[in-house]
Parts: C-alpha cells; structure tokens; sequence
C-alpha cells in the first residue's frame, strides 16, 4: 500500500541483498522509522517486542529470520537453534510456526553451501505469495460489500466495523480484514469503517486508523466496548476481523475483545466474518476455547500508554492504581456458531470443519494423517 505516494511492503531485503527492514510498528503512529534486522536475534526481538505484528508478517519475519541464520552459518545446529529461537517468540499466532516448518522443508533439503540462497528465495516466496493470498481475500470479500452496498440508498455508506489490526501493516500487503474495504473503497464503493481503539497497544487507534487515513478511506475511531451499542443502532451492516489462528472446525482465535464483538453481533443480527489466509489455519486442532495457546504478555501495556503532548513531545504515562494486579490475555476465542463466514483465498466459507477441508483437502488430508 502507499504511504504518501510511495509504495511499502511491511519487510523486504534491503539493498545489499542480506540485510532485512521493516516498519517499526512500535513508534505508530507518531513516527514512521524502518528498522534493520541483520542477524536471528534481529528478527526475534522484532516479533516478541512487537516491532512487527499480526500473524502474517510474523511468519514472513520468521521466515526471513531464518535467511538471516543461514548466512550467518548453515549447519544443521543452526538451523535448529533459530527454529527454537523464533518459535519461542510469540505462542498464539500459527502462521510463525507454519512459516518456520515451511522454512525447514525447503532449507535443509539444500547443500550447506546453497542454504542461505535458499533460504532468503524460500523467505520472499512466503512475502510474495502472502500478497498474493491477501489479494484474493480482498477479492472475494469485496462481493460481501458490493451485496450490502447495493441494497444501500445513495449517499449511504456500508459500516464495517473492525477490530484490532488486520490491515496491510499485519500482513506483507493488503492485509486481511482490510484487504476487501480497500478494494470496495478504490472501486468507488462508499465505505466507513469503525474502529476499535483495541487495548491495550491500541493496534486499532495507533495502525488501523492510520493506515485507513494514508489510503482516504472514511473511518471512526470508537473506544472497545462502543460495538455492541452501534450494532443496536443499526450503525454496523458487517464486522470483519482477522485471527491468529483458526482452528479446523472454525473456531477463531484473535486480538482479545473480539468474542464479546461476535456475541454483540449475533444478538443484533449482524454478520460477523472472519478474513484469513490458509496458513491460519491450525488442521491440528477442533476445540479453540481449550487448544489454543492464548499469549499472556506484561503487565506494562495495560498500566502504560504513549501519546503526544500539545507541543509535539512523545510522553509514557502510567494509568492503574499504583499497586493493583494486572492481568494481560492477549487473545481471546470465538466459537464457530459465532461466525458468519470465513473469507480466505479460496472464497467465502462456513466455519465449519466440512467446509474447510473441502476448500484446502491438501492441508486438511495431512493433518488427519
Ligand atoms: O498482537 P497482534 O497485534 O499481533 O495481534 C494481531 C491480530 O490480532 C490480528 O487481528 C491478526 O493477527 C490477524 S492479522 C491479518
């Protein structure tokens, strides 16, 4: 996507063809700094510190981490130690691990001295094709849309409310839950998003918000808890989020906040869906409330918030009682009978486990093996 007039993927090599960069999303939206990740421990500090984000651009920086341990040294061992390093990073999202076992497949196939070529090819496969994914998500969602926009009276907008980041600054471009707004947007569509603020690290004021604005498509910023009172208002025709991961009856795991969205949504009649690439996809596991492992992280993003004072200074400040526990789930679960349909690459699905592996036999067929 473009930031003022200049188009930007999330990570690309840089010009010496080793070195990797990135956005750095933790100085959103204030400042925008591309950072370098020249070795392993680059890439998993940039994942774990969130420096990159959403499931997608964790497993491309996964996958380029990989690159960058491979030139370091080719060994096996290595190979090995980085795996571990970066699968320890972040627990929730599936994409790193698919990315990671993606990476081992195609990496130690290859000759000691072949391994890091191959290795950065493998990393800007999984890039390229993530664009190419997040492309057809946007196509098929961009018929949800266009259906709800043709029963809409001229001059009325389509709401789609969203919730944390799952925009191009999630993915390598595009992004998901975005990725149908901005092709309903740039096809002349009339579009207004609301979106939630989604504490604690505010990925919806701080990126969504800004992304929208760099790209001129109308949008709200309203605090979590608004949804449910809109939704009985009439004010939301659809709700699109992303997930970490997808469990293979449907059930969806994504940015905390997201299961009390859906229940607002079923109880108001509002389609709830759900856009995700396949790798998203978790064949391995059914029951989402009791497999998926929900990341846990410190107690300083809830009690801290960052913002820009009245003359242009970038302040930290802290918000909870001095000496109150905190608790910080990152990732919350929302059963598939809550889900209204999955847009993934290959079209428009039910959350249900026929359904899924119906539409990715060659993924569902391995795991049941
Ligand atoms: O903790 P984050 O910011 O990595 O969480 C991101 C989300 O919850 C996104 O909705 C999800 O990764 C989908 S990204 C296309």
């Amino acid at each position: 996507m473009k930031v003022d007039g200049t188009h930007y993927r999330t990570i690309w090599l840089a010009e010496d063809g080793k070195t990797v960069e990135i956005i750095d999303q933790t100085k959103f939206p204030h400042q925008f700094e591309i950072a370098r990740l020249e070795t392993v421990g680059d890439a998993a500090h940039a994942i774990a510190d969130m420096l990159v984000r959403g499931a997608p651009l964790i497993g491309a920086t996964a996958a380029y981490g990989i690159a960058l341990a491979m030139r370091a040294d080719p060994t096996n061992e290595n190979f090995e130690a980085a795996f571990t390093e970066l699968a320890a990073t972040r627990p929730t999202a599936i994409n790193l691990r698919w990315a990671l076992e993606r990476m081992r497949t195609i990496v130690l196939h290859a000759p000691e001295d072949h391994r890091a070529k191959t290795a950065y090819a493998a990393a800007a496969a999984v890039c390229d094709e993530d664009v190419e994914i997040c492309a057809a998500i946007g196509r098929n969602g961009l018929k949800l849309i266009e259906a709800i926009a043709a029963k809409k009276a001229d001059g009325e907008p389509v709401n789609i409310l969203t919730h944390c980041n799952a925009g191009w600054l999630a993915t390598v471009d595009w992004g998901t839950a975005t990725a149908p707004i901005y092709m309903a947007h740039d096809g002349g569509i009339d579009v207004h998003v609301w979106v939630d603020e989604t504490r604690p690290r505010n990925q919806g004021a701080a990126l969504t918000a800004w992304e929208l604005g760099k790209h001129g498509v109308p949008h709200t910023v309203v605090v979590d808890n608004v949804g449910g009172h809109l939704m009985q208002h009439g004010l939301v025709d659809l709700v699109i989020t992303g997930t970490d991961r997808t469990t293979a009856r449907g059930d969806v795991c994504n940015k905390i906040g997201t299961y009390l969205k859906a229940l607002a949504a079923a109880d108001n009649g509002v389609p709830f869906y759900v856009a995700l690439p396949s790798p998203t996809i978790d064949f391995a596991i059914f029951d989402g409330v009791a497999e998926v492992p929900i990341e846990q992280r410190g107690a300083d993003e809830v009690d801290r918030m960052t913002g820009t004072t009245a003359d242009g200074r970038i302040e930290t400040v802290s918000i909870v009682a001095p000496g109150s526990a905190i608790a910080n789930y990152a990732f919350d679960v929302t059963p598939a009978r809550l889900v209204t349909g999955l847009i993934t690459e290959r079209g428009v699905l039910a959350a249900d486990q026929a359904a899924i592996a119906e539409a990715f036999p060659e993924r569902a067929g391995r795991a049941a093996e």
